[in-house]
């Protein structure tokens, strides 16, 4: 049984998850519209492991028998200036998603839920990978800057496949 302030810190991390996969999904929009048709891929790709990351919290929360608040998403940005906006965009995001885990592990800590603390532990791993796939991908955006060699990284994107364990990035392209 989780105490009452994990499971209303557990319910605000559903909340953040589905507005990952939301805020996701708005780049893939925007990346459609403009005509990055890999990277509309890569980040509907990224919109379906945010979603099965915030099933794997709704799933943890309901084997706890945690009472589930479905809190309303935020409306995410759907406008970004280019490619690599999009994905600085991202690394900032992701790096907010890793101190979030880190509060949560500190709650688990001081509550002494240790079950809690294991469970984290996999998102913790996720977000090193997450962060240092992006990181990559804004490297190599920089490097060819506004030159053709975009249109060569826009066809890496579109070469990624979707994790459906939503467990690592090994298998991300670029
Ligand atoms: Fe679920 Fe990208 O953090």
């Amino acid at each position: 049984m989780l105490s009452e302030k994990m499971t209303s810190a557990l319910n605000v991390q559903l909340n953040k998850e589905f507005y990952s996969s939301y805020l996701y999904l708005g780049m893939s929009t925007w990346c459609a519209h403009t005509g990055y048709n890999g990277g509309a891929s890569w980040f509907m790709i990224q919109y379906e492991e945010e979603r099965i990351h915030a099933l794997k919290v709704y799933q943890y929360m309901i084997s706890q028998g945690s009472k589930i608040n479905l809190l309303p998403i935020d409306h995410p940005q759907m406008k970004y200036s280019s490619l690599l906006a999009c994905f600085e965009e991202s690394l900032k995001h992701e790096r907010l998603m890793t101190s979030a885990f880190n509060e949560l592990c500190d709650l688990a800590i001081q509550k002494k839920d240790h079950t809690s603390y294991a469970f984290f532990q996999w998102f913790l791993q996720e977000q090193i990978e997450e962060e240092a796939s992006v990181s990559d991908i804004i490297a190599k955006l920089k490097l060819v800057g506004d030159g053709n060699g975009i249109f060569m990284i826009d066809t890496q994107l579109g070469q990624r496949q979707l994790n459906i364990q939503g467990t690592t990035n090994a298998d991300k392209a670029m």
